[in-house]
């Protein structure tokens, strides 16, 4: 059996495994002088150098802070074409929801994506995976959504399958924009059809809607949870992007995994979120880009709810390319503090996706963890544009 004893930490910084609420999100441990023993993957002991216990290898990381690996729980990571024309008008006033309804945004995206076999999809889709993953995610949830008609769906899926190999993803079914004509027709298909296929081939956990005013109603978004729950998959909403019109109320009350966006909630949306075990999951990199209100992140933890935090890595609305710097914008942009932000981005990301194995460095956890460059973890809520992330560790493994 082989086990490795890493060294050289300066600090090591982790919240409590599990996801944590309200207060308890600023409840770090810190390990000053620290050393981490993994075997097989999984983290053996954790504790300070001079307490540490044999070993057959030691790998000394020569003086850095160490974190848990990053989740990052909300990607669209697999499209193609661009949206450079959309960011153009934006650019002079044109609103997103607007270009939605006139048939760009979103729509243009899925003409390019469904015209994609799933070997240019894997190609497309790879050096975004990387950049995640070199900013720290070693963990990554990628959506489908830009297939619309259920060939390309399920395309987008075993892209998604094919590239979980080489990156540890969760795969969700996204229901992301109906059609023009014939939407109760394909609400029906993706209940009866979409959905069992994807349960039966294993190739989702989750199915999420896009639960807005352009999208899908609160009614559809009912009855397309009903079937994934029938066929044992996980739900999770888009709500609240532009205006909350009951998604995040229907979603709580369904035992959803999360809600994302949350842009537009109010009190009883805060509310709601807050009794329930539903992760609350802010997307800052949409606020930025879009220049849309930002998610009320405060408020959220204040009134006691999970909250998480990830990137929402697509075209249209949030071209980030950094788990780290979600991270850190949600300090800027939701007002978390760096701890509550290290939280939000580790165990509650991972809850957020059903997961309890990862996210913080305590024994019996998978060994994702990062070196960063320096020896103050703090680098990593504070640094913008650069990547304050060193090494990149999945299963005690440098990437
Ligand atoms: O999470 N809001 C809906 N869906 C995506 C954006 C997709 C796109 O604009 O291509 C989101 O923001
Ligand atoms: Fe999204």
């Amino acid at each position: 059996m082989t086990d490795t004893l890493f060294t050289g930490i300066t600090e090591l910084v982790t919240p409590a495994p599990g996801p944590q609420r309200g207060a308890a999100m600023r409840d770090l441990t810190v390990i000053d002088r620290a050393a981490l023993l993994v075997r097989d993957g999984l983290i053996a002991w954790v504790g300070p150098d001079a307490e540490a216990p044999p070993a057959t290898e030691k790998h000394d990381l020569g003086g850095v802070a160490v974190v848990p690996g990053l989740v990052d729980p909300h990607t669209h990571a697999v499209w193609a074409g661009d949206r450079l024309d959309d960011f153009e008008a934006r650019a002079v006033g044109v609103p997103y929801e607007t270009m939605l309804a006139a048939g760009g945004g979103i729509r243009s995206s899925i003409a390019a994506t469904a015209a994609a076999t799933v070997e240019e999809l894997v190609a497309l889709a790879r050096p975004r995976l990387t950049a995640l993953q070199l900013s720290g995610a070693t963990s990554t949830e990628v959506k489908s959504g830009y297939g619309l008609d259920f060939d390309a769906e399920l395309r987008m899926l075993r892209t998604i399958q094919s590239l979980g190999r080489e990156f540890a993803l969760t795969s969700t079914l996204l229901i992301h924009v109906p059609p023009t004509e014939g939407r109760d027709a394909y609400v029906r298909g993706v209940c009866l059809t979409l959905i069992p296929e994807a349960a039966a081939r294993g190739l989702a956990t989750a199915v999420d809607v896009f639960c807005e005013a352009e999208a899908f109603s609160v009614e559809e978004t009912r009855q397309i949870f009903e079937a994934a729950q029938a066929h044992g998959l996980k739900i999770k909403l888009h709500a609240d992007q532009f205006r909350a019109i009951g998604g995040t109320e229907l979603a709580c009350r369904m035992g959803a995994l999360s809600v994302d966006h949350l842009e537009a909630s109010g009190g009883p949306q805060i509310a709601a979120l807050a009794a329930s075990g539903t992760v609350a999951t802010i997307l800052p990199g949409v606020t930025l880009h879009l220049g849309l209100p930002a998610a009320p992140g405060r408020a959220l933890i204040d009134a006691g709810a999970v909250v998480a935090v990830g990137t929402d890595l697509n075209p249209g609305s949030s071209p980030l390319f950094s788990t780290a710097l979600a991270l850190a914008l949600a300090v800027r942009l939701n007002g978390l503090t760096p701890a509550e932000a290290l939280t939000a981005a580790t165990v509650n990301a991972a809850a957020a996706l059903g997961l309890t194995d990862r996210g913080s460095l305590s024994v019996g956890q998978r060994a994702d963890f990062l070196a960063l460059r320096g020896p103050d973890w703090r680098e990593l809520p504070y640094a913008l544009g650069t990547n304050p992330v060193r090494d990149v560790f999945v299963g005690g493994v440098k990437r």
